[in-house]
């Protein structure tokens, strides 16, 4: 018997490609389409701008209709769109299924530009595109089944953002899902392995491949396992972290480990899965546990030697809030029959473990032969510029801090690091409250920094004096005795070169 679950999408992906070179099924051709207003209207999921703009949009507006609207499309319509791919060889592939008179979209297949040039992705309907109806291709999941497979989301853009994209030879997906970020990295690598638990995230991600023409090793299987014994020079993972009870009720989401057992086990596990200087970049979660620090949780799921790692914390939510939000996210309203059973179980589980909130972030970690570096800080504004050339750049200024002696270098003030100092009025006129560095371009770093900080900086030249000449000059200024101020500047400058507000001569 055929599993009807898993839809075969594979053979009609050439004549899909096909079509959509064709009709330029492309994300820059679409907003050409649709103009930047509909376009944005077809963002906030507001389909009447964007059903007026392509009335008379041939073939590609009615492929936006098909898969981007989810609007029923004739027989007609649909066949020249999809044309060469034969409408019935769509349905059979499960790509589109009759609806009425017409036919709708089975599955979701956009297009998405992450500034490498178009390619295509496959993944499951998103809850509001399935017709109530369910019609004949009923076993393609809703959001809230099981077997779910997710397209591209806010979480997925994000680890796109944070993931280095400098040339690598082999790169690991793990949990890859409709594929996302296995195309992403396809542009940068030599060699892509792709795993996945789910045979259904398999058979879409493997279509995604396909319409896109990339050589993807894909594999089932747990977690580390697909790649028992083998090593990357990178490593990407949006693993299915939500915090709860150890089960499984939604596959692209729930790991089946307790609380925040996922991240700790991909966190635990991606450095023997790297080549000597090979980097992971890891979305992640994690508890935070009444009278224990987070940031000593995360800290101790990295062995003691060779890893360097970045752990940045994004966004905490409370319980409440994680739990009605993962809640929504699977379709069910917190206040329904399901949705307080749910959440009082939810709830009682966090409350027992003494969870007080729960931590998301990005975790980025290099493989190294010397003793661990493990930074992990709160990220919590908003910043410009994508993560990753930060993160390997942060990695760069890792190795350069334990390699040299801070004392007998030279530093200089970064291009970007603008110096704001605040006053506020007083009887003696104006009185400054703080100074604070910032830096204007990567994660807009802030520090606040003292007068002594001031003048040190103030005094670094490329081809100046050493910090350890900037710092006795500064004592014997300032009457201090000598030697007092090195710890305090160095701790100083170690800070601020990990980011990269200032920077090694
Ligand atoms: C949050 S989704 C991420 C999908 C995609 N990589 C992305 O960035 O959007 C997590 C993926 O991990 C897969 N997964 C769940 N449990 C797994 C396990 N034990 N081993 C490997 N993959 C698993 C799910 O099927 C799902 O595709």
């Amino acid at each position: 018997m055929p599993d009807h679950s898993i839809p075969e999408v594979l053979p009609a992906c050439g004549a899909l490609r096909t079509a959509f070179l064709r009709t330029g099924y492309h994300a820059d051709s679409i907003l050409a389409l649709l103009g930047a207003d509909a376009h944005a209207a077809l963002g906030r999921g507001e389909p009447v701008p964007v059903r007026r703009a392509v009335n008379d949009g041939g073939d590609l507006g009615t492929l936006v209709r098909l898969f981007l609207l989810g609007d029923t499309c004739s027989m007609e319509e649909a066949g020249a769109a999809l044309a060469p791919l034969p409408l019935d060889a769509a349905v059979d592939a499960g790509l589109v299924r009759p609806y009425g008179v017409g036919v709708r979209a089975a599955l979701d297949v956009r297009p998405l530009d992450t500034g490498t040039g178009t390619s295509w992705l496959v993944s499951d309907l998103d809850g509001d595109r399935r017709s109530p109806a369910g019609g004949p291709m009923g076993a393609a999941p809703a959001h809230a089944d099981p077997a779910y497979v997710p397209g591209v989301g806010q979480a997925s853009l994000s680890l796109l953002r944070a993931t280095p994209t400098a040339s690598v030879g082999s790169v690991l997906d793990l949990g890859t899902g409709c594929g996302v970020q296995a195309v992403h990295v396809h542009g940068h690598a030599h060699r892509v392995t792709a795993t996945d638990v789910s045979a259904r995230a398999r058979a879409l991600a493997a279509a995604s491949f396909a319409l896109n023409e990339m050589n993807v090793e894909l594999l089932g299987g747990s977690w580390f396992e697909p790649v028992a014994g083998r090593e990357f020079d990178q490593i990407v993972a949006n693993p299915p972290f939500v915090v709860g009870p150890a089960r499984v009720r939604h596959i692209y989401r729930d790991s089946g480990l307790d609380l925040d057992g996922a991240s700790e086990l991909v966190i635990r596990g991606a450095p023997a899965h790297l080549t000597p200087g090979g980097t992971a970049s890891l979305l992640a979660s994690w508890v935070h546990v009444r009278g224990e620090q987070w940031r000593a949780r995360v800290a101790s799921w990295i062995p003691e030697h060779g890893v360097d790692a970045w752990v940045v914390q994004r966004d905490v939510a409370d319980p409440a809030l994680y739990v009605g939000t993962w809640l929504r996210d699977a379709g069910i309203d917190p206040g329904s029959t399901e949705g307080v059973a749910r959440s009082e179980e939810w709830l009682e589980h966090l409350e027992r473990a003494d969870v007080e909130g729960i931590g998301f972030g990005y975790v980025t970690l290099r493989r190294t032969d010397q003793p661990s570096d493990v930074l992990a800080e709160d990220l919590l504004h908003s910043y410009p510029d994508p993560l990753g050339p930060e993160a390997l750049a942060y990695l760069q200024r890792v190795v350069w801090l334990r390699d040299n002696d801070l004392l007998s270098s030279r530093f200089v003030v970064a291009a970007a690091t603008t110096l704001q100092q605040v006053s506020v009025p007083s009887e003696h006129g104006w009185e400054q409250v703080v100074a604070r560095l910032h830096r204007g371009d990567g994660p807009a770093w802030q520090h606040e920094i003292d007068e002594l900080g001031t003048a040190l900086l103030a005094g670094m030249r490329s081809a100046g004096l050493t910090l350890g000449g900037l710092v006795t000059m500064l004592e014997a200024a300032n009457g201090e005795p000598s030697g007092s101020l090195q710890v305090g500047a160095v701790a100083l400058v170690d800070g601020l070169v990990r980011h990269g507000l200032v920077l090694p001569a």
